[in-house]
Protein backbone atom coordinates (compact mmCIF):
# COMPACT_ATOMS: atom_id res chain seq x y z
CA UNK A 1 0.00 0.00 0.00
CA UNK A 2 3.07 2.25 0.65
CA UNK A 3 4.87 1.39 -2.03
CA UNK A 4 1.60 2.03 -4.00
CA UNK A 5 1.36 5.31 -3.25
CA UNK A 6 4.66 6.52 -3.60
CA UNK A 7 4.36 5.46 -7.20
CA UNK A 8 1.08 7.35 -7.35
CA UNK A 9 2.59 10.14 -6.09
CA UNK A 10 5.61 10.15 -8.06
CA UNK A 11 3.69 9.50 -11.01
CA UNK A 12 1.55 12.87 -10.53
CA UNK A 13 4.70 14.61 -9.51
CA UNK A 14 6.03 14.04 -13.49
CA UNK A 15 2.80 14.73 -14.91
CA UNK A 16 2.61 17.75 -13.21
CA UNK A 17 6.08 18.72 -14.52
CA UNK A 18 4.99 18.03 -17.59
CA UNK A 19 1.99 19.84 -17.65
CA UNK A 20 4.41 23.17 -16.35
CA UNK A 21 6.67 22.23 -19.26
CA UNK A 22 9.32 21.57 -16.34
CA UNK A 23 12.10 19.44 -15.50
CA UNK A 24 10.66 16.11 -17.68
CA UNK A 25 14.32 14.74 -19.36
CA UNK A 26 12.98 14.35 -22.84
CA UNK A 27 11.74 18.14 -22.93
CA UNK A 28 14.98 19.29 -20.95
CA UNK A 29 17.28 17.71 -23.94
CA UNK A 30 14.69 18.34 -26.55
CA UNK A 31 15.62 22.33 -25.63
CA UNK A 32 18.46 22.61 -24.72
CA UNK A 33 19.45 20.69 -28.14
CA UNK A 34 18.34 23.49 -30.25
CA UNK A 35 20.79 26.29 -31.09
CA UNK A 36 19.93 29.99 -29.54
CA UNK A 37 20.18 32.60 -32.25
CA UNK A 38 19.70 36.25 -30.48
CA UNK A 39 19.17 39.18 -32.75
CA UNK A 40 20.28 42.62 -31.53
CA UNK A 41 19.32 44.86 -33.93
CA UNK A 42 17.70 48.07 -34.45
CA UNK A 43 13.65 47.42 -35.16
CA UNK A 44 12.97 51.49 -34.16
CA UNK A 45 14.39 54.84 -35.11
CA UNK A 46 16.28 55.96 -37.59
CA UNK A 47 18.28 52.33 -38.52
CA UNK A 48 14.59 50.48 -37.94
CA UNK A 49 14.23 48.91 -41.59
CA UNK A 50 18.32 48.10 -41.78
CA UNK A 51 17.57 45.73 -38.81
CA UNK A 52 14.24 44.12 -40.51
CA UNK A 53 16.51 43.75 -43.66
CA UNK A 54 19.40 42.07 -41.63
CA UNK A 55 17.21 39.85 -39.80
CA UNK A 56 15.02 38.86 -43.26
CA UNK A 57 18.78 38.17 -44.84
CA UNK A 58 19.64 35.89 -42.21
CA UNK A 59 16.29 33.92 -42.22
CA UNK A 60 16.43 33.30 -45.97
CA UNK A 61 20.00 32.15 -45.77
CA UNK A 62 19.13 29.52 -43.23
CA UNK A 63 16.10 28.82 -44.55
CA UNK A 64 17.68 27.87 -48.53
CA UNK A 65 19.83 25.25 -46.01
CA UNK A 66 17.33 23.58 -44.44
CA UNK A 67 15.96 25.83 -42.05
CA UNK A 68 18.89 24.00 -39.15
CA UNK A 69 22.30 24.93 -37.82
CA UNK A 70 24.67 21.73 -38.39
CA UNK A 71 21.43 19.61 -38.10
CA UNK A 72 20.01 21.41 -35.01
CA UNK A 73 16.85 23.41 -35.10
CA UNK A 74 17.14 26.96 -34.05
CA UNK A 75 15.41 28.79 -31.03
CA UNK A 76 15.40 32.63 -31.68
CA UNK A 77 15.74 35.66 -29.47
CA UNK A 78 15.07 39.42 -30.64
CA UNK A 79 16.26 42.56 -28.70
CA UNK A 80 15.40 46.18 -30.07
CA UNK A 81 18.38 48.02 -29.28
CA UNK A 82 17.33 51.09 -30.39
CA UNK A 83 20.65 52.31 -31.78
CA UNK A 84 21.03 53.23 -28.44
CA UNK A 85 24.90 53.03 -27.18
CA UNK A 86 23.97 53.90 -23.77
CA UNK A 87 22.13 50.56 -23.49
CA UNK A 88 24.90 48.57 -25.58
CA UNK A 89 25.95 46.68 -22.42
CA UNK A 90 22.29 46.35 -20.67
CA UNK A 91 20.86 44.40 -23.70
CA UNK A 92 23.59 42.41 -25.12
CA UNK A 93 23.86 41.00 -21.18
CA UNK A 94 20.35 40.60 -21.55
CA UNK A 95 21.17 38.04 -24.22
CA UNK A 96 23.53 36.04 -23.73
CA UNK A 97 22.74 35.82 -19.25
CA UNK A 98 19.45 35.72 -19.61
CA UNK A 99 18.37 34.20 -22.87
CA UNK A 100 21.95 32.22 -22.90
CA UNK A 101 22.27 32.57 -26.28
CA UNK A 102 24.84 30.43 -28.27
CA UNK A 103 25.31 33.42 -30.84
CA UNK A 104 24.80 36.84 -31.11
CA UNK A 105 23.92 38.57 -34.36
CA UNK A 106 24.40 42.35 -34.16
CA UNK A 107 24.30 45.19 -34.51
CA UNK A 108 23.87 47.98 -36.94
CA UNK A 109 24.91 51.12 -34.81
CA UNK A 110 28.88 51.23 -33.87
CA UNK A 111 28.36 52.67 -30.87
CA UNK A 112 25.79 50.09 -29.58
CA UNK A 113 28.30 47.52 -31.09
CA UNK A 114 31.46 48.78 -28.46
CA UNK A 115 28.49 47.40 -25.89
CA UNK A 116 28.10 44.16 -27.26
CA UNK A 117 32.37 44.08 -28.01
CA UNK A 118 32.80 44.22 -24.32
CA UNK A 119 30.09 41.49 -23.73
CA UNK A 120 31.46 39.13 -26.29
CA UNK A 121 35.04 39.60 -25.10
CA UNK A 122 34.00 39.05 -21.47
CA UNK A 123 31.66 36.12 -21.85
CA UNK A 124 33.29 34.53 -25.51
CA UNK A 125 29.74 34.18 -26.86
CA UNK A 126 30.38 34.08 -30.59
CA UNK A 127 29.19 37.10 -32.18
CA UNK A 128 28.53 37.80 -35.61
CA UNK A 129 28.34 41.83 -36.97
CA UNK A 130 26.53 42.17 -40.24
CA UNK A 131 26.37 46.03 -40.26
CA UNK A 132 28.26 48.26 -37.35
CA UNK A 133 31.63 49.28 -39.58
CA UNK A 134 33.29 50.73 -36.24
CA UNK A 135 37.03 49.74 -36.91
CA UNK A 136 37.66 48.67 -33.09
CA UNK A 137 35.86 45.77 -33.57
CA UNK A 138 37.89 44.43 -35.66
CA UNK A 139 41.47 46.32 -34.97
CA UNK A 140 42.38 47.32 -31.63
CA UNK A 141 39.50 45.15 -30.02
CA UNK A 142 39.66 42.22 -32.07
CA UNK A 143 38.57 39.25 -30.77
CA UNK A 144 38.68 35.15 -31.30
CA UNK A 145 34.26 34.30 -30.91
CA UNK A 146 34.13 38.41 -32.54
CA UNK A 147 33.34 37.81 -36.79
CA UNK A 148 32.15 41.09 -39.56
CA UNK A 149 30.22 40.22 -42.38
CA UNK A 150 30.41 43.35 -43.41
CA UNK A 151 32.65 46.53 -43.26
CA UNK A 152 34.81 48.65 -41.63
CA UNK A 153 33.42 52.34 -41.53
CA UNK A 154 36.63 53.44 -43.85
CA UNK A 155 36.25 50.39 -46.23
CA UNK A 156 33.90 52.25 -48.67
CA UNK A 157 35.35 55.88 -48.61
CA UNK A 158 38.85 55.02 -48.58
CA UNK A 159 37.46 53.86 -52.40
CA UNK A 160 35.38 57.40 -52.69
CA UNK A 161 38.47 59.86 -53.41
CA UNK A 162 40.10 58.72 -56.90
CA UNK A 163 36.88 59.11 -58.40
CA UNK A 164 35.89 62.34 -57.44
CA UNK A 165 39.09 63.93 -58.36
CA UNK A 166 39.15 61.96 -61.87
CA UNK A 167 35.99 64.08 -62.40
CA UNK A 168 37.67 67.16 -61.94
CA UNK A 169 35.90 67.68 -58.44
CA UNK A 170 39.33 68.95 -56.46
CA UNK A 171 37.38 71.11 -53.32
CA UNK A 172 34.94 69.39 -51.32
CA UNK A 173 32.64 69.73 -48.54
CA UNK A 174 32.13 66.70 -45.98
CA UNK A 175 28.91 66.43 -43.73
CA UNK A 176 27.94 63.36 -41.26
CA UNK A 177 27.00 62.64 -38.09
CA UNK A 178 29.08 62.99 -35.25
CA UNK A 179 29.75 59.62 -34.10
CA UNK A 180 32.51 56.65 -34.48
CA UNK A 181 30.50 55.72 -37.93
CA UNK A 182 30.88 59.15 -39.33
CA UNK A 183 34.08 59.80 -38.21
CA UNK A 184 35.88 56.63 -39.51
CA UNK A 185 34.29 56.88 -42.75
CA UNK A 186 35.45 60.57 -42.96
CA UNK A 187 39.02 58.88 -42.16
CA UNK A 188 38.79 56.86 -45.48
CA UNK A 189 37.27 60.01 -47.78
CA UNK A 190 40.34 61.99 -46.14
CA UNK A 191 42.91 59.82 -47.01
CA UNK A 192 41.83 58.71 -50.34
CA UNK A 193 40.64 62.23 -51.63
CA UNK A 194 43.55 64.12 -50.55
CA UNK A 195 45.96 61.27 -51.94
CA UNK A 196 44.28 61.63 -55.48
CA UNK A 197 44.91 65.55 -55.18
CA UNK A 198 41.87 67.10 -53.57
CA UNK A 199 41.07 69.37 -50.92
CA UNK A 200 38.75 68.75 -48.01
CA UNK A 201 37.68 72.90 -47.67
CA UNK A 202 35.02 72.29 -44.75
CA UNK A 203 33.71 69.15 -42.60
CA UNK A 204 30.33 69.36 -41.36
CA UNK A 205 28.52 67.39 -38.81
CA UNK A 206 25.53 67.20 -36.55
CA UNK A 207 25.07 64.41 -33.76
CA UNK A 208 23.16 61.17 -34.68
CA UNK A 209 20.57 61.02 -35.03
CA UNK A 210 19.46 64.34 -35.83
CA UNK A 211 18.03 65.75 -39.05
CA UNK A 212 18.19 69.19 -38.69
CA UNK A 213 20.38 69.91 -42.01
CA UNK A 214 18.71 73.54 -42.38
CA UNK A 215 21.66 75.84 -41.48
CA UNK A 216 24.25 73.47 -42.75
CA UNK A 217 22.87 73.28 -46.50
CA UNK A 218 22.96 76.69 -46.75
CA UNK A 219 26.42 77.46 -45.30
CA UNK A 220 27.31 74.37 -48.17
CA UNK A 221 25.74 76.83 -50.70
CA UNK A 222 27.58 79.57 -49.62
CA UNK A 223 30.88 77.72 -49.37
CA UNK A 224 30.35 76.42 -53.02
CA UNK A 225 32.86 73.57 -53.17
CA UNK A 226 32.94 71.71 -56.29
CA UNK A 227 31.28 68.22 -54.68
CA UNK A 228 30.01 67.19 -51.36
CA UNK A 229 31.07 64.06 -49.62
CA UNK A 230 28.82 62.64 -47.10
CA UNK A 231 27.77 59.56 -44.73
CA UNK A 232 24.25 59.14 -43.58
CA UNK A 233 22.78 55.91 -43.56
CA UNK A 234 18.55 54.76 -43.03
CA UNK A 235 15.78 57.22 -42.46
CA UNK A 236 18.14 60.14 -41.87
CA UNK A 237 19.64 59.35 -45.28
CA UNK A 238 16.39 59.67 -47.28
CA UNK A 239 16.05 63.36 -45.35
CA UNK A 240 19.06 64.55 -46.55
CA UNK A 241 19.02 63.61 -49.97
CA UNK A 242 15.21 65.48 -50.44
CA UNK A 243 16.31 68.54 -48.20
CA UNK A 244 19.55 68.78 -50.39
CA UNK A 245 17.88 68.58 -53.55
CA UNK A 246 14.57 71.56 -51.55
CA UNK A 247 17.58 73.44 -50.96
CA UNK A 248 18.15 73.58 -54.84
CA UNK A 249 21.36 72.33 -54.55
CA UNK A 250 21.22 68.82 -56.25
CA UNK A 251 21.86 70.51 -59.88
CA UNK A 252 25.08 72.58 -58.84
CA UNK A 253 26.85 70.69 -56.22
CA UNK A 254 27.23 66.98 -57.00
CA UNK A 255 26.81 65.13 -54.34
CA UNK A 256 28.66 62.17 -53.60
CA UNK A 257 28.88 59.95 -50.57
CA UNK A 258 29.85 56.32 -49.08
CA UNK A 259 27.38 54.28 -50.22
CA UNK A 260 25.11 53.69 -47.42
CA UNK A 261 23.57 57.11 -48.30
CA UNK A 262 21.33 55.67 -50.75
CA UNK A 263 20.73 51.96 -49.58
CA UNK A 264 16.99 51.14 -48.51
CA UNK A 265 15.78 54.87 -49.14
CA UNK A 266 15.52 55.09 -53.25
CA UNK A 267 11.38 54.68 -52.77
CA UNK A 268 11.40 57.53 -49.97
CA UNK A 269 13.75 59.55 -51.58
CA UNK A 270 12.05 59.30 -55.44
CA UNK A 271 13.73 61.35 -58.10
CA UNK A 272 15.79 63.38 -55.70
CA UNK A 273 17.57 61.00 -55.32
CA UNK A 274 18.93 60.67 -58.90
CA UNK A 275 22.63 60.92 -60.27
CA UNK A 276 24.26 60.47 -56.52
CA UNK A 277 27.38 58.85 -56.77
CA UNK A 278 28.41 56.53 -54.17
CA UNK A 279 31.47 53.77 -53.17
CA UNK A 280 30.01 50.31 -51.70
CA UNK A 281 30.57 46.95 -51.50
CA UNK A 282 27.33 46.06 -53.15
CA UNK A 283 25.27 47.11 -56.11
CA UNK A 284 22.13 46.35 -57.26
CA UNK A 285 22.33 46.20 -60.48
CA UNK A 286 25.30 43.28 -60.59
CA UNK A 287 25.15 41.41 -63.38
CA UNK A 288 25.93 37.64 -61.98
CA UNK A 289 22.91 34.94 -61.86
CA UNK A 290 24.09 35.05 -58.25
CA UNK A 291 23.01 38.45 -57.53
CA UNK A 292 19.65 37.76 -59.36
CA UNK A 293 18.57 35.07 -57.86
CA UNK A 294 19.24 36.58 -54.65
CA UNK A 295 17.10 39.56 -55.77
CA UNK A 296 14.33 37.99 -57.15
CA UNK A 297 14.13 35.58 -53.89
CA UNK A 298 14.30 37.96 -51.23
CA UNK A 299 11.75 39.98 -52.84
CA UNK A 300 9.53 37.23 -53.56
CA UNK A 301 9.73 36.23 -49.55
CA UNK A 302 9.49 39.67 -48.16
CA UNK A 303 7.83 41.60 -51.26
CA UNK A 304 10.33 43.85 -50.72
CA UNK A 305 13.91 45.15 -52.83
CA UNK A 306 16.81 44.12 -51.02
CA UNK A 307 19.36 46.02 -50.10
CA UNK A 308 23.30 46.10 -48.89
CA UNK A 309 21.81 45.09 -45.58
CA UNK A 310 19.61 42.13 -46.87
CA UNK A 311 22.95 41.26 -48.47
CA UNK A 312 25.11 41.26 -45.40
CA UNK A 313 22.51 39.84 -43.16
CA UNK A 314 21.96 36.90 -45.98
CA UNK A 315 25.83 36.73 -45.86
CA UNK A 316 25.92 36.52 -41.99
CA UNK A 317 23.21 33.70 -42.43
CA UNK A 318 25.47 31.45 -44.44
CA UNK A 319 29.22 32.28 -42.71
CA UNK A 320 27.03 30.63 -39.58
CA UNK A 321 25.51 27.56 -41.51
CA UNK A 322 29.03 27.07 -43.21
CA UNK A 323 30.51 27.03 -39.84
CA UNK A 324 27.82 24.83 -38.04
CA UNK A 325 28.66 22.31 -40.98
CA UNK A 326 31.79 22.48 -40.17
CA UNK A 327 31.26 21.24 -36.81
CA UNK A 328 28.11 19.30 -37.04
CA UNK A 329 26.48 21.33 -34.72
CA UNK A 330 28.51 21.18 -31.64
CA UNK A 331 29.30 25.48 -31.08
CA UNK A 332 30.98 24.00 -27.89
CA UNK A 333 34.12 22.93 -30.35
CA UNK A 334 35.13 26.49 -30.94
CA UNK A 335 38.62 26.09 -32.05
CA UNK A 336 37.12 23.93 -35.23
CA UNK A 337 34.38 26.45 -35.35
CA UNK A 338 36.12 29.25 -35.78
CA UNK A 339 39.01 28.29 -37.99
CA UNK A 340 35.81 27.38 -40.16
CA UNK A 341 34.85 31.22 -40.06
CA UNK A 342 38.46 32.30 -40.41
CA UNK A 343 38.45 30.06 -43.66
CA UNK A 344 35.04 30.34 -44.88
CA UNK A 345 34.58 32.23 -48.41
CA UNK A 346 31.13 33.42 -48.74
CA UNK A 347 29.28 32.83 -51.91
CA UNK A 348 27.62 36.65 -51.58
CA UNK A 349 25.44 38.02 -54.07
CA UNK A 350 27.93 40.93 -53.66
CA UNK A 351 29.99 38.70 -55.20
CA UNK A 352 32.63 35.91 -53.42
CA UNK A 353 34.63 37.52 -49.95
CA UNK A 354 37.10 36.03 -47.36
CA UNK A 355 38.02 36.95 -43.88
CA UNK A 356 40.84 38.65 -42.88
CA UNK A 357 43.03 37.72 -40.73
CA UNK A 358 41.37 39.96 -38.34
CA UNK A 359 37.66 39.13 -39.09
CA UNK A 360 36.17 41.12 -41.95
CA UNK A 361 35.78 40.90 -44.85
CA UNK A 362 38.24 41.17 -47.74
CA UNK A 363 36.39 42.26 -50.71
CA UNK A 364 35.40 44.63 -53.69
CA UNK A 365 34.18 48.40 -53.78
CA UNK A 366 31.84 49.32 -56.79
CA UNK A 367 31.58 52.79 -58.38
CA UNK A 368 27.82 53.16 -58.81
CA UNK A 369 24.89 56.00 -59.62
CA UNK A 370 22.05 56.35 -58.77
CA UNK A 371 19.17 55.58 -61.82
CA UNK A 372 15.73 55.28 -61.99
CA UNK A 373 15.77 54.06 -57.74
CA UNK A 374 18.86 52.18 -58.67
CA UNK A 375 22.21 51.63 -57.23
CA UNK A 376 23.55 50.78 -60.90
CA UNK A 377 27.50 49.85 -61.12
CA UNK A 378 29.50 51.91 -63.14
CA UNK A 379 32.69 50.01 -61.82
CA UNK A 380 34.80 48.65 -59.74
CA UNK A 381 36.44 51.04 -57.55
CA UNK A 382 38.48 48.83 -55.03
CA UNK A 383 39.48 45.01 -55.89
CA UNK A 384 40.19 43.25 -52.90
CA UNK A 385 39.71 46.15 -50.26
CA UNK A 386 41.36 44.91 -46.65
CA UNK A 387 40.84 46.88 -43.50
CA UNK A 388 44.23 47.22 -41.86
CA UNK A 389 43.34 45.15 -38.90
CA UNK A 390 45.79 47.70 -37.18
CA UNK A 391 46.59 46.37 -34.03
CA UNK A 392 44.98 43.36 -33.78
CA UNK A 393 47.01 40.17 -32.85
CA UNK A 394 44.56 37.53 -34.35
CA UNK A 395 46.02 34.94 -36.83
C1 LIG B 1 27.44 52.29 -38.02
O1 LIG B 1 27.03 52.93 -37.05
O2 LIG B 1 28.49 51.61 -37.97
C2 LIG B 1 26.69 52.31 -39.30
C3 LIG B 1 25.32 52.51 -39.30
C4 LIG B 1 24.61 52.50 -40.49
C5 LIG B 1 25.29 52.27 -41.67
C6 LIG B 1 26.65 52.07 -41.70
C7 LIG B 1 27.37 52.08 -40.49
O3 LIG B 1 24.62 52.25 -42.82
Amino acid sequence: MTTRRLVLSRGAAIVGAASTGLLLPEIARAQSNKVRVGFMLPYTGTFAQLGVAIENGVRMAINEKGGKLGGREIEWFKVDDESEPAKGVENATRLVQRDKVDVLIGTVHSGVQMGIQRVARDSGVLNLIPNAGVHAATRALCAPNVFRTSFTNSQPTLALGKPMVEKGLKKAVWITWKYAAGDEAFEGFKESYTKAGGTIIKELGLPFPNVEFQALLTEIASLKPDAVACFFAGGGAAKFIRDYAAAGLKDKIPLWGSGFLTEGVLDAAGPAADGIMTTMHYSDSLDTPRNKQFRLEYAKSFRLQPDVYAVQGYDTGLLLTQGMEAVKGDIANKQSLYKALESATIDSPRGKWTMSKAHNPVQDIYLRRVENKENKVIGVAAKALADSGAGCKLG
